[in-house]
């Protein structure tokens, strides 16, 4: 039996938790939105066509912010073709998945699909066919009230309200050559502090998110996020990351190490950021935006990505998760909740359908895949100031990572209610481990909740006829005496809440 033992103290926190980490993506990408979240003709679908079965899986998942249109699908689109009467809007070839793009959902239905869902809007502006003027002519026309062109356009759509959308992407993954007209660092760089420019010209308030690397191995990584933030520091708020995990070759162990490249990735775009904030001798910190990130790699080459004939809505990038994918998103989450002082904002791409968190038939139902359930979990319950623990825990060795801990364990204080919420993830792949928390402070505590996600079968996943193969059950053996003890299992997700005593 392994053992691993955590020390927290309620006044040693890294940070505050902002909830914009528990966001999501849509793009217009296979079924995605028309298929995932709209669906006209649905039995469930409400008068704006919007599924209503998707929307209460949706609000389950305690989404708190969307980013849309894309992802690469943004580098191509011309927002103008999607608003207006929908009879009138054009039928398009999205270069991004070579798709036929029909323009019945666009900017006005996503902020009304967002209003209902209860998620704060988040959206990307497209700097690779279009430029500044689009996004000035975008900001206005979602921003400002009325008496303007733009905006009374919006008016004569129906939107008599502004739509005050505050946080706005400066583009995709502008340092990858598949992006539609990618550019070097220090075009995009120009490019995105023009935009972002006049896009503060137009509207006040906005937060600005520059792009990032695509990944941690690009050949450009970190040159291009000096570069850029060198060019764009005064004008945004954030810079972008993205990450998929792949388990090419099925090693569990190896699999893991992405969450430890994760952090590694964190920790090293923070010290460039704070380098180029150095070089300026100023004291603004730009937060991290991690706008994409999930396991992703079954689906990635052939008809998975493209499919011939320019078809409307196909079934692009459908990802049937298993449990060993739900352990990896476990892990990145405890990840983002520990960087609670600069990643500010994150995304799991994407919601539903393309590599979603939730799965539909056209037609049909929707259902949980099995890395809703982590996510849900820290959605509904990590609130407050993420706590610094000490870690005593055995290691493995995982990938490029000797000495990769065991146990990945976060803990979120909520100082309103006094709630403790912990997430603990036992990454042996053989040996159950005996967990401890000593939850220093003043005050004692009930257990109040524990949930354990774990299967005998790495390969389970949910499917149409087995919707809850993989979903977390109560914990079978825990307790709370003072200390939080609990038996983790080989291979589990776990998760604890700790309430004050009256
Ligand atoms: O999420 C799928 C794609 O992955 C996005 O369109 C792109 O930004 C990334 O490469």
């Amino acid at each position: 039996m392994l053992k691993a033992s955590v020390i927290a103290d309620r006044d040693f926190t890294i940070g505050e938790l902002d909830r914009r980490v528990f966001g999501c993506f849509v793009e217009h990408l296979g079924r995605c939105v028309y298929g995932g979240i709209y669906e006209p003709g649905h039995e469930t679908a409400d008068e704006e066509g919007f599924r209503g079965d998707v929307m209460a899986l949706v609000k389950e998942l305690g989404v708190t912010i969307m980013r849309y249109p894309g992802g690469n699908f943004v580098s191509g689109y011309d927002w103008l073709d999607g608003v207006g009467p929908k009879e009138d809007r054009p039928r398009k070839l999205d270069l991004a998945w070579f798709s036929t793009e029909t323009n019945q959902f666009g900017t006005n239905e996503f902020v009304s699909w967002c209003r209902k869902a209860g998620v704060e809007p988040m959206l990307a502006v497209n700097l690779g066919t279009a430029g500044p003027d689009e996004a000035r002519n975008l900001v206005e026309y979602c921003n400002h009230p009325g008496g303007s062109y733009w905006s009374d356009l919006r008016r004569s759509h129906g939107y008599e309200e502004p739509h005050n959308i505050t946080y706005w992407c400066l583009g995709n993954e502008m340092d990858g050559p598949w992006q539609i007209c990618h550019k070097n660092a220090q075009e995009y760089g120009r490019a995105a502090k023009e935009a972002a420019k006049v896009m503060r010209w137009t509207s006040e308030g906005l937060t600005l998110a520059a792009c990032g690397s695509s990944f941690r191995e690009m050949p450009t990584y970190g040159a291009w996020e000096y570069e850029v933030l060198d060019e764009v520091f005064d004008e945004v708020d954030f810079i972008s990351l993205h990450q998929y995990f792949k388990n090419d070759e099925q090693d569990t162990a190896r699999f893991f190490s992405h969450v430890d490249k994760l952090d590694s990735f964190i920790t090293e775009v923070t010290a460039i950021a704070d380098a180029v904030a150095a070089k300026r001798h100023s004291p603004k910190r730009i937060m991290l935006s991690l706008d994409e990130w999930n396991v992703w790699y079954r689906t990635r080459s052939g008809t998975d990505t493209k499919q011939p004939g320019w078809p409307e809505a196909p079934k692009l990038l459908e990802e049937v998760y298993n449990f060993e994918d739900a352990l990896v998103v476990g892990g990145a989450l405890i990840t983002l909740m520990n960087h609670a002082d600069r990643v500010k904002t994150a995304c799991l791409a994407q919601l539903v359908n393309v590599i979603g968190a939730i799965m539909t038939q056209t037609g049909g139902p929707a259902w949980r895949q099995t890395i809703f359930h982590p996510f849900a979990q820290a959605s509904a319950l990590a609130r407050g100031n993420v706590l610094r623990l000490v870690v005593d825990t055995p290691t493995f060795e995982a990938g490029s990572y000797p000495e990769a801990p065991v146990l990945l364990c976060a803990a979120v204080h909520d100082p309103d209610s006094g709630q403790v919420s912990v997430f603990a993830l036992n990454r042996s792949l053989t040996d159950a481990m005996e967990f401890a928390l000593d939850l220093r402070g003043k005050g004692a505590f009930t257990l109040a909740e524990a949930k354990e996600l774990h299967h005998a079968d790495l390969q389970a996943s949910n499917t149409v006829d087995a919707q809850d193969e993989v979903s977390p059950d109560n914990h079978p053996d825990c307790s709370y005496d003072g200390m939080l003890t609990a038996k983790l299992k080989p291979l589990s997700w776990n998760v604890f809440v700790l309430q004050p005593r009256a």
